[in-house]
């Protein structure tokens, strides 16, 4: 049988659904709910897909750290060679924290502060995507500031389509993200003049659940067409940054596999030295977690039963932001017959929705698993409505290791007071 699950190391064993070795049932007892789960071996297996799809060649794996951030995943990565993709000082803070190394590095994003130019400089990070003329000014200031060069490429905007939701893709021209695909060669001309920046690649990124290889391959052409341009210009690049964007299945998406995503990547750079680097986000951490919550009560009501989950939009927003849709199982089946349910949260708004119209033979009381929540659920969470985060767990094998501690009330507000 196929597995059921977009997990792939999620099964129903006598009617109780299990991750790795652990039963859910479990962590919900010893760790409460809600509470992520992530399960290393996926974790693993989706990173090594793609080294084995990347073997033989001069590649780096960056994984984007804003998809998940807790220090125990980005352990995990740091532990298989990964390099790490971040868009803020704090994201590098916690890439060493979790013994990433900062050699591969490299640092994305529109308005980098200098207080974080200088902090990654100091940490000696691998290369600074550059999203426009303004920054490479002040890098090159900052980096002068410091006596040392720093290590940059440009994220140029190919300005094609990646056909993905409106708020997650960054490749049009029309995007904030990068600097304009026709300004590029300009731009790298002044940075080669630049004393203090030494010009290392090109970088681009054109959006995210990209579930059509087509589009990438696009945008790769173009930015080989820069480089050779460049080349002929005496401006040797010596990697190409090509962005993450792999989509995930969270119901009946059937996304390429990592190889088949790579290959018309690879085909392209065929036979050339520059190293290929790559910032998978969502297709390494997606698949790999689950938002385990318990029924608080079942509602039913004149229109829609209403199933009242102790996890709400605070701590997985997509379903909100996005109208995303995640898989939502029962922990343990259950003899009662199946009901249609709204799946809500506690919070104060009719946008707290974590699922509509799911079928769910269920009870007071009973867990259920929120699917496919492992990228952009736990960094994606606020403590609205004065809510502590959610525990989050990473399962390995048969044991449970609590990466991070369901946040306490205390804490939300120690750094507050009242007027004097
Ligand atoms: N590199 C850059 C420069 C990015 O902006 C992103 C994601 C990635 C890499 C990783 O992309 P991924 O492989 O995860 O697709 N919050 C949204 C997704 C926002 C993605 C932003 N950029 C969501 O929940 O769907």
């Amino acid at each position: 049988m196929s597995q059921p699950y977009p997990t792939p190391t999620l099964r129903a064993i006598d009617g109780a659904l299990m991750l790795e070795n652990v039963a859910l049932q479990e962590i919900a007892a010893r760790c409460g709910t809600p509470t992520y789960v992530y399960s290393r071996a996926a974790l693993t297996s989706a990173f090594e897909a793609y080294q084995r799809a990347l073997a033989g060649r001069r590649a780096l794996v960056c994984y984007a750290v804003k998809a998940n951030s807790n220090l125990g995943v980005l352990s995990v990565f740091a532990r298989l060679g990964a390099g790490f993709d971040i868009v803020s000082g704090g994201e590098l803070a916690r890439v060493l924290a979790a013994g990433g190394d900062a050699g591969k590095v490299v640092f994305s994003g529109v308005g980098k502060s200098r207080a974080e130019m200088r902090r990654a400089i100091e940490a000696g990070i691998r290369c600074f995507n550059v999203e426009s003329a303004a920054e490479l000014e002040r890098l090159d200031e900052v980096a002068g500031q410091l006596g040392r060069k720093a290590p940059i490429a440009l994220r140029v905007n190919p300005d094609v389509d990646p056909k993905t939701h409106p708020y997650i893709s960054t490749g049009l021209k029309s995007n904030k993200f990068g600097v304009a695909f026709d300004d590029a060669f300009a731009l790298y001309r002044r940075a080669s003049q630049l004393p203090n920046l030494r010009v290392s690649g090109v970088a681009c990124h054109i959006g995210s659940q990209l579930l059509d290889p087509a589009p990438m391959a696009e945008a790769a052409q173009k930015v080989l067409g820069l480089v050779d341009k460049l080349a002929a210009e005496g401006i040797a690049l010596d990697h190409i940054d090509l962005g993450g964007g792999l989509g995930i299945r969270y119901r009946d998406e059937n996304p390429p596999a990592v190889a088949d995503y790579l290959a018309p990547l690879l085909a392209v750079f065929a036979g050339r030295r520059e190293e290929l680097c790559f910032e998978p986000g969502r297709s390494l951490v997606g698949n790999a977690g689950l938002l385990l919550t318990r029924i608080e009560y079942l509602k039913p009501g004149a229109d829609r039963n209403f199933a009242i989950v102790d996890a709400a939009m605070n701590d997985l927003a997509r379903p909100a932001l996005y109208d995303a849709y995640h898989e939502v199982v029962a922990v343990r089946a259950r003899d009662v017959p199946a009901r249609r349910y709204e799946i809500v949260g506690p919070i104060c708004e009719s946008g707290d929705f974590l699922a509509h119209d799911r079928s769910l033979a269920v009870a007071d009381g009973d867990l259920l698993a929120i699917l496919s929540a492992g990228a952009y659920g736990m960094t994606m969470s606020s403590n609205y409505n004065t809510r502590g985060r959610a525990a989050e767990v990473i399962v390995d094998g048969d044991r449970i290791h609590l990466v991070r501690e369901r946040e306490t009330v205390d804490s939300l507000y120690a750094l507050e007071k009242p007027l004097a």
